[in-house]
């Protein structure tokens, strides 16, 4: 059987490792872990969810401060739609931190980012504008489209000078998505250039209903081949979702798949943006430990670790500061859910929202511990010290592992390090 080195992922004259780590929102897959990638030939993603947060913490901008001071007085107020964005410092925010990684960048690989179009931020359209030029001006390799798939993203870009030149793609998890999502494209001549097809059994976010266990990542990479040979696409396929050893991957190049991309086995590496206490969360889960639940207020199913501090919580909406789920009325699901619960208990000093979590907040203090189905497989690639945790792995390591390595696939990695 060949391995997933024998493989090179090829756009016009450059060559790709075929290895691409996926983008793992607010600062999960960070700069150095997207840089990792690139460095050893592969593609590594950013990520573009709540940037103006994110700038803050590494270049100690004020984007938040600012906007929390701009709308204190609307903090107590259920009504959010006034609560707005600033444009000209949300595409300053996208550039400083495209910018910053870009110029780090070494190795004849890429950096990709992830553009969550779910983060609707209150006004979807304009802000999904600014922050997919923003990333384009501060020179992204490419970017790879993801979560609630708006059919007129190509075309907020379009008259952009690097609309043709940048690598554009998307996430899809059914053929039907990808129709629709073509349809569009072709009115405007130009056809994504990668297609991820993500199934089930990823982190974050999932493109399924409560269904989910129905599908395999295997059929779905399948037909969507089959569909493209069908309408003469050559456009290379990424299958996504539980790939978790170089045996699966280099499965995958064999049935036609372009590169495959992962995210999973990242988390507990040194570079991944997870504090290291909530890496070895990551270490420890048991199978029956995680779940995928309906607690994210974009109505998309999404897998996390049972133990999330972000499960149950009942924070106040944090909107006047962050706001990134406000759809282009100022709703959020949790607004709801958290506005019904203090009804329910007038009296409580702290309450508890059983049904939905405040995404923003928890994501950004690393407390949702979203992860992939094979998680709990992440203690058989590290080893225990005598203190009881476990060693934390190299971002290189784990990428040669796919690469160089088929059965067995899971070697103590950190016993090399
Ligand atoms: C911690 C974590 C966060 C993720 N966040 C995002 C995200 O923000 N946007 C996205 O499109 N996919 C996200 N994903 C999905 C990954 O990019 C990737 O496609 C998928 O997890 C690959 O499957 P694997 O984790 O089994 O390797 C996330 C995955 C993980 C594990």
């Amino acid at each position: 059987m060949k391995r997933l080195d024998d493989y090179r992922l090829t756009w016009d004259k450059q060559e790709l490792v075929p290895l691409v780590i996926g983008g793992m929102g607010v600062d999960i897959s960070t700069a150095e872990l997207a840089l990792e990638a690139a460095r050893l030939g592969g593609i590594g993603h950013i990520s573009d969810a709540m940037v103006p947060t994110v700038t803050d913490r590494r270049f100690r901008t004020r984007y938040v401060k600012d906007k929390l001071k701009k709308y204190k007085l609307n903090v107590a107020n259920s009504d959010k739609s006034g609560v707005k964005f600033d444009l000209g410092q949300l595409a300053d925010a996208t550039r400083m931190h495209v910018g910053r990684t870009m110029e780090a960048k070494t190795g004849s690989g890429m950096v990709f980012i992830n553009c969550m179009e779910k983060l609707g931020m209150n006004d979807p359209k304009a802000t999904l504008r600014v922050r997919l030029t923003a990333a384009l001006d501060a020179g992204i390799d490419g970017i790879t489209l993801s979560a609630g798939l708006h059919l007129g993203s190509f075309e907020l870009i379009s008259d952009h000078p690097r609309f043709r030149d940048a690598r554009l793609g998307i996430i899809v998890s059914s053929v039907r998505a990808l129709v629709l999502f073509l349809k569009r494209a072709a009115r405007l001549d130009r056809m994504p250039d990668f297609i991820v097809v993500e199934g089930p059994l990823a982190g974050g976010h999932l493109g399924f209903g409560e269904d989910w266990r129905e599908y395999e990542l295997w059929d779905i990479f399948l037909e969507v081949k089959q569909y493209l040979k069908a309408q003469g696409l050559e456009i290379p396929l990424i299958p996504a979702g539980g790939i978790f050893t170089g045996t699966d991957a280099a499965r995958y190049m064999a049935a036609g798949a372009a590169a495959v991309q992962v995210a999973t086995r990242f988390t507990v590496t040194r570079e991944c943006g997870l504090p290291d206490k909530v890496k070895q969360e990551y270490f420890k889960v048991n199978e029956d430990e995680i779940e995928v639940n309906l607690l994210s207020p974009t109505g998309y199913p999404m897998r996390m670790i049972s133990s999330s501090p972000a499960i149950g919580a009942g924070t106040r909406p944090n909107c006047e500061a962050f706001g990134y789920l406000l759809d282009r009325a100022g709703n959020c699901a949790y607004i709801e859910a958290y506005n019904r619960e203090v009804e329910r208990h007038p009296d409580s000093k702290s309450i508890s929202v059983p049904d939905k979590t405040c995404l923003c907040t928890h994501m950004r203090n690393f407390d949702c511990w979203t992860c992939g189905h094979y998680a709990y497989r992440l203690k058989d690639t590290s080893h225990r010290q005598p203190d009881g945790s476990y060693a934390l792995l190299n971002a290189e390591d784990v990428f040669n592992d796919y690469r160089y390595n088929l059965e067995p696939a899971l070697l103590p990695l950190a016993a090399s390090s």
